[in-house]
Formats: C-alpha cells, structure tokens, sequence
C-alpha cells in the first residue's frame, strides 16, 4: 500500500483527476490517496489557498499527484503552483515532449526533455507597485539553483543517453542573470565530455523549434522561459491535453501536467485526461510501480492509436468518462 497524495486542484481538475484515480486503481495499484485540496475555494474557507496540511502532507508522503489548480489573472493570491513548488523546494520541472502515435500534429519525431528551473527567476514574486503608472518585478538567478538544475539535466541525458544538452537563455540582454545562468551551464557541461553542450537564445529556439523540432534534444532553462517554452513544445505534439510533466525535488515530488484548469471547459466531461495519466504513469515508475506503469502505459497508448474514442483537444467526439473506459478496457 502507498501513500500518496491527492491535490485534486478546480477547473478540470477533479474531473481528469477521477479519471486518472479510476483507471490507477483497475491497474491493481493500492494506494491510499490522502485528498488535499488547495486554491480558491479552499481560500474562501481556510483563508489561505495553500494550506499548511497540504505541504505537511507531502513532506509526510514524499509524493503526490496534482491536477491543476486555478491562478487569478493580474490580481488575488500568488499561484498555489509556485508556492508549493518554493516550499518543498522542488527544483526541477521535468517537461518530457514526444510524439505519440495516433496523435496527428505537422511535427514527426520529435523528442525533447525540457528541464525547467522551478524556483527562482520572475517566479520568486518580488513585486512592487511603485506608483499608478509603474510597476517593477525582479529576477532572481542563483548559482546553486543553476547549478543544480543544470546537473540534474546533464545526469538525466547521461543516463537515459542522450547526445546533447542545450541551455536556453536571453543573456544577450539578461546578461548578468541569464549570464550567471549560463556561465553554470557551462561549468557543469565541462563535467561531462560525452555530451555534447550547446546555448542558443530563447527568442531564435522558439523558431527553430517550429521549423525543426528534431534537432533538439535535452534543453535545460531558467523558470520563465521553460513555462513558456514547455508550452510550445505540448503544441508540438499535439497540444496540453497530451503535456506531462513532474516536480522534481530531494527526496519528493510532485507530478502534475504541463497544462492549467482549462475553465473554458469545465464540468463538461470534455477534458483529456492523457497528461495527467502520463504524469501518473511516471509517478507509478517513481514508487517502483514498473509493471503497472508499463500495463496503464499500453492501453493508453492503444486507446490513443486506435482513435476511436479520443477527446474534443484531439479532434475526437469522446468525453472525458468515455475516454476513461476505453482505456481501462484496454488494460490487460
Ligand atoms: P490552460 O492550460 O488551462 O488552457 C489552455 C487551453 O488548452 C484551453 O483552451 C483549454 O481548454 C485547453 N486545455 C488545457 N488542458 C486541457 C485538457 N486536459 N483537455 C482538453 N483541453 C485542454 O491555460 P490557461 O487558460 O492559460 O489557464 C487557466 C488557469 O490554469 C489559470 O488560472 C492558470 O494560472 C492555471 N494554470 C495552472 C497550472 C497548474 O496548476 N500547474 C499550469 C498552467 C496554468
């Protein structure tokens, strides 16, 4: 039996995450879901939309998987996703982006690790209003935060063999905090001479990146330009709907999808599940859950190829239960 917890988050969010619950748990995995919710609503009544139990209880659990969880637009709290990401200081956002076959996109082969920095840059919320007609935000690089991002990229393309890593910055004009930032790259490169080391500008791989996707391999990049980047790079395969991702940190982790709460099509049963399952699928690899990974793995992945009962995003009439059971149809 494993511990875990649960955020179930809003939007979308408990729908995919029930899905996701269903299909776990008819794979023969017994996990005891500890539910933690967290946001607005838990704001209203708790009065804050983090709670101390829900980090106490990752800390306790050392894993938890999390649908997304609603951040107001140019007002209200600081985003539940970076707090939670700055307090149990989960510093690597591992943003996998792979095509999947049976998912139609112009983009082939692609297949491409991001590695996104997740504590610190425009994310630190160092904020000031200085008068009505001007506001300030500043960016926050550390050595030990580049660093260590940069060994966690580097480790993961040794070990999963990969050729090459390329950091991904703006220190043309960030030149001492995207400098600071590549200068670590540069230095934990140097560590490892059976991978090849590249940089490249934000601005020219968002371009390269939509002409020509395969050429990259593993990108390593500060927090901002990963969130932005991590979304390009779901629309290559085939949009958020499909985007997995996971939080890195020592000793916990939270997996979660790249994608947010999709309000647009909440409580509709319209939502694609895959990348909170992908993400699920991954949390399973985590706890030593190989079997039942590799089982809920394969049905998705039929289901996905098959086509017949894929979601809205993908071009399909499925709903988000249909969709569900079709997959747990599929599990051996
Ligand atoms: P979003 O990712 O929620 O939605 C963008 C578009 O993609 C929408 O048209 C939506 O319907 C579609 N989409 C997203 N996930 C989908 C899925 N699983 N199936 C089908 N379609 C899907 O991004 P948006 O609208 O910018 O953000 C909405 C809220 O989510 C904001 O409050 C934002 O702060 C929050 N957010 C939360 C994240 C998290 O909890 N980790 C990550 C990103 C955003």
């Amino acid at each position: 039996m494993h511990n875990i917890t649960l955020i179930p988050g809003d939007g979308i969010g408990p729908e995919i995450a029930d899905a996701v619950v269903k299909i776990i748990s008819k794979a023969g995995v017994d996990i005891n879901w500890d539910i933690q919710n967290a946001g607005a609503d838990v704001a209203q009544t708790e009065g804050v939309p983090l709670p101390q139990r829900v980090i106490d209880s990752i800390k306790k659990n050392k894993v938890a998987l999390k649908a997304p969880v609603t951040t107001p637009i140019g007002k209200g709290f600081r985003s539940v996703n970076v707090q939670l990401r700055k307090e149990l200081d989960l510093y690597a956002n591992v943003r996998p982006c792979k095509n999947i076959e049976g998912i139609k996109t112009p983009f082939e082969n692609v297949d491409i690790v991001m590695f996104r920095e997740n504590t610190e840059d425009l994310y630190a919320g160092i904020e000031r209003q200085i008068d009505d007609e001007t506001a300030e935000s500043i960016k926050i690089i550390t050595k030990k935060a580049s660093i260590r991002i940069c060994e966690y990229a580097f480790e993961y393309a040794l070990k999963y063999g990969r050729k090459t890593v390329t950091a991904v910055t703006k220190a043309n004009i960030c030149k001492l905090t995207d400098g600071l930032f590549l200068r670590c790259a540069k230095e934990v490169a140097a560590r490892y001479p059976q991978i090849e080391y590249n940089e490249i500008l934000v601005d020219n791989l968002c371009m390269q990146l939509v002409q020509n996707p395969q050429k990259f391999d593993v990108l390593v990049l500060p927090n901002l330009y990963g969130d932005i980047v991590s979304d390009l790079g779901a629309g290559l395969i085939g949009g958020l709907g499909v985007a997995q991702g996971a939080n890195i940190g020592e000793g916990c982790a939270v997996f979660e999808p790249v994608h947010g709460s999709a309000p647009d099509i909440k409580g509709q049963n319209k939502a694609n599940p895959t990348a909170l399952l992908l993400s699920a699928i991954e949390m399973l690899r985590y706890i030593g859950e190989n079997i039942a990974a590799e089982n809920i793995d394969k049905a998705l992945r039929k289901t996905l190829k098959e086509g017949k009962f894929l979601t809205q995003d993908l071009g399909g009439n499925a709903s988000t239960t249909e969709f569900r059971d079709e997959v747990i149809a599929n599990l051996k």
